[in-house]
């Protein structure tokens, strides 16, 4: 019998897993890694020559070739998976080991793992592991929860592993339970958002504006170098140059608009509905992707449902580049507040005891929606940590009172042409809401006492009151 000699492994070595361990191995750790499937184990091999990196498709061979306490991360789809990988290991395991769940997995199925693994004696992170099959490669933001002893037994892999932001890894401890599930939930949801977003921009710079995909291609490459500068500005540019091997054309307007999900935005916009906390971009996004989803329907609607239109509805590009730009530059730092005050209230909720700045220093690198807005989000945290809100900080307060009026002329002009703003609306609406001291949602409460006797405040006299509605 050979002595354990690999101080980390991976089980599920698709791209990801594979990856991640070659991006561990390069960072001076030996790793292992386990598939019932050969031919990955095979492609790690290939990938691995060189480098202190080992493969099986044995649990039994992958368990006894590593260091005890063993460290062993999980990149296996969420869900049953997750579950069928663990009572697999179990009985291989020793005391003290430690398990890493690296997958979306749900917050709920975390905190279940995360209880019976400690009754068990084992140790268990469930880490949000964000970037990507390249992320994993180079440099991912982490995002790991449970139980504090157990984040520093895979601490020194994580941080050498992690993306770095001015010399800072990537990852930081989260908080217990499922808070690193959570958060990578979030996130997410914020990455729907912003997604959207761009959708929208694209819309209204190609129908509304008439741009074609190498001026959608330039107008991105240089927003990507002002104030929206992020990972999804960057890849969005390059896509728009992508040319079609098949036809010749360019790629995107041979892609099907009809946008598929895994389902973690989804879980934000249902969490915050559960703890009760206004997600409206977010929510926006998920719509947008059910109702991209309803392509034939939509397809016969455009026969019926037409309104005469211009086709431009612009005079001037240039102008209209630059309202675009600051909509959306508005609607993203609307869409990363949202995100943010969810954590803020669920970190309450749920007793995560979250550090919103930590968040947003180990989002500026590695993961999806990293962007030059996340460093002014850290700052806002800095200056004061129970922040309820990033738009009423000093950060964002002045760059949306400077943007919001373009953003009314973009989302006017949108509205007009019949182009469908859903999350860029709802950004602004968001927006205008949480600074309107006095909403019309006494009506509401009039409306629910009149039919329901459900009661109501009163704003000069405190108590419940109930009137009897003359009809
Ligand atoms: C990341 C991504 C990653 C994945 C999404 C895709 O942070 O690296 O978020 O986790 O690409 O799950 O989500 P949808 O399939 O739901 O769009």
């Amino acid at each position: 019998m050979q002595e354990p000699q690999f101080d980390f492994g991976m089980i599920g070595l698709g791209t990801m897993g594979r990856n991640f361990i070659l991006n561990v191995a390069d960072r001076g750790f030996s790793a292992m890694g386990l598939d019932l499937d050969q031919k990955k184990v095979q492609a790690l091999e290939a990938e691995g020559k060189g480098k202190n990196v080992g493969g099986t498709t044995k649990t039994a061979d992958f368990v006894a070739a590593l260091k005890t306490p063993r460290r062993i991360m999980m990149l296996v789809p969420a869900g049953k998976p997750v579950d069928s990988v663990i009572e697999s290991l179990l009985p291989h395991l020793d005391q003290g080991d430690l398990l890493i769940d690296g997958g979306n997995s749900h917050f709920l199925d975390t905190n279940r793992r995360d209880r019976t693994l400690n009754e068990k004696g084992f140790y268990f992170i469930g880490a949000g592991v964000s970037g990507g099959a390249e992320g994993a490669r180079k440099g991912p933001s982490i995002m790991p929860g449970g139980h504090k002893n157990a984040y520093e037994i895979i601490r020194p892999i994580f941080e050498a592993a992690a993306a770095k932001v001015e010399g800072e890894p990537c990852v930081a401890y989260m908080g217990k339970e499922s808070a690193g599930h959570y958060v990578k939930m979030v996130h997410n949801g914020i990455e729907y958002g912003l997604m959207q977003l761009i959708a929208e921009a694209y819309d209204l710079l190609q129908r509304g504006g008439g741009l074609n995909n190498a001026e959608l291609h330039q107008v991105f490459d240089r927003w990507n170098k002002g104030k929206l500068q992020s990972f999804l500005i960057e890849i969005t540019a390059e896509i728009f140059k992508q040319k079609d091997p098949v036809t010749g054309g360019e790629l995107i307007d041979y892609i099907l608009d009809r946008a598929k999900q895994k389902g973690t935005g989804k879980w934000t916009s249902q969490n915050a509905m559960d703890i009760g906390i206004p997600l409206p971009t977010i929510d926006a996004a998920v719509s947008m992707r059910g109702l991209s989803a309803l392509k034939a329907e939509r397809v016969a609607a455009a026969k019926k449902l037409t309104i005469p239109m211009n086709n431009i509805l612009v005079e001037d590009k240039a102008i209209w580049i630059e309202q675009v730009e600051q909509a959306l530059h508005f609607s993203f730092l609307v869409t990363y507040s949202q995100g943010m005050a969810m954590l803020a209230d669920a970190s309450i909720e749920h007793k995560f005891d979250l550090d919103l700045e930590a968040i947003a220093r180990i989002w500026r690198g590695g993961c999806i929606i990293r962007a030059t807005i996340l460093e002014s989000i850290r700052k806002a945290y800095s200056a004061d940590p129970d922040l309820k809100n990033l738009m009423v900080s000093d950060e964002f307060a002045p760059l949306l009172l400077a943007a919001q009026a373009a953003t009314r002329t973009v989302i006017k002009k949108g509205i007009d042409h019949g182009i469908p703003l859903l999350a860029l609306g709802s950004a602004l609406h968001y927006f205008d809401a949480y600074r309107t001291a006095r909403l019309p949602l006494n009506l509401v409460q009039a409306q629910r006492d009149f039919f329901g006797s459900h009661t109501y405040e009163r704003t000069d006299q405190d108590g419940v009151f109930h009137t009897e509605w003359e009809v």
